[in-house]
C-alpha cells in the first residue's frame, strides 16, 4: 500500500479487558523501523491501562510515531486519501465491534476501522468477552462479511508458555503475521517432535531439575 514508504499501522486500544495486548503490539512494533504507527486509545482503554497494567499512559502514547485524539474525526487516518496497511484493534470491545459492524462512525477508531473496510485493507480486531451471545456473534458475522478479520486474543499452549507474557506475545505475534510482519519473538510450531522437546524442559524446570533419566518423560 505505502510501497514506497514504512508501512503504516493503525493501532486502536479500546476499553475490552487486556489493553496489554495493545501495548505489547506497539512495543513490538516501535522495535521495527520500517513500520510507522497511528494510535488512537479510547477513554475506555485509558481506564483499562490504569486498571490492569502498570503502564502510564503517556508512556504508551510515546510508542506510537502518531497519536491522534478519540473524538478528532478531522485526522489523517480518517480519510481513505491517507494511505495505510490496515489497523488492529487490540483489544476490541463489543461496544466497538458494534460500532464497526454498523458503520455508526461517531468516534476516529470506529471511523478509522471504516475507512479501512471501504479502501478493502486489513482489518484485524481482538474481540475480547466471554461468553459471547447470539448478537455478539452476528456482529462478529458481519464485520467478517465487511472484510474484516475477527482474531479474539484466545491463549493458545502448542509452543509451551511459561509466563502470562508468552501467551500475550503469542497473540501479538498471530495478528502481526496477518500483515506480513514479523520478528524475533515469534514462537512458531515446527512439528510435534519440537514441542514434545520444549514440554519435556519445561517438565524439567518446574520439578527443578537440569535433566532427566531416559525412559522418564511420558509425552
Ligand atoms: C476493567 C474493565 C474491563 C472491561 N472488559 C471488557 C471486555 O472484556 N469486553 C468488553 O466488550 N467490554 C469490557 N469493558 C467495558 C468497556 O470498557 C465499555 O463497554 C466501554 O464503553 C467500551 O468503549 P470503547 O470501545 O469506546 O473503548 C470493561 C470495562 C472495564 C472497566
Amino acid at each position: 500500500m505505502t510501497s514506497d514508504g514504512p508501512r503504516r499501522i493503525i493501532v486502536a486500544i479500546t476499553g475490552a479487558s487486556g489493553p496489554i495486548y495493545g501495548i505489547r503490539l506497539l512495543e513490538r512494533l516501535a522495535a521495527i523501523a520500517s513500520v510507522e504507527t497511528h494510535l488512537i486509545v479510547t477513554s475506555g482503554g485509558r481506564a483499562t491501562i490504569a486498571y490492569e497494567t502498570s503502564y502510564a499512559l503517556p508512556d504508551v502514547l510515546a510508542l506510537a510515531d502518531h497519536v491522534y485524539p478519540e473524538h478528532d474525526l478531522a485526522a489523517a487516518i480518517s480519510s481513505g486519501s491517507f494511505l495505510t496497511d490496515g489497523m488492529i484493534v487490540a483489544p476490541c470491545s463489543i461496544k466497538t465491534l458494534s460500532g464497526i459492524a454498523t458503520c455508526h462512525d461517531s468516534n476516529l477508531v470506529v471511523r478509522a476501522a471504516d475507512v479501512v473496510l471501504k479502501e478493502r485493507r486489513r482489518l484485524v480486531l481482538m474481540v475480547r468477552e466471554s461468553p459471547f451471545h447470539l448478537g455478539h456473534l452476528r456482529l462478529m458475522t458481519q464485520v467478517t462479511e465487511a472484510g474484516a478479520v475477527v482474531a479474539p486474543p484466545l491463549p493458545a499452549f502448542y509452543y509451551c508458555p511459561q509466563t502470562i507474557a508468552d501467551l500475550v506475545d503469542h497473540s501479538v505475534s498471530r495478528v502481526m503475521d496477518l500483515f506480513g510482519i514479523s520478528d524475533s519473538t515469534q514462537a512458531r510450531w515446527t512439528g510435534p517432535a519440537a514441542a514434545i522437546a520444549s514440554s519435556r524442559a519445561a517438565r524439567r524446570r518446574a520439578d527443578g531439575h537440569d535433566d532427566t533419566a531416559p525412559g522418564d518423560e511420558t509425552p
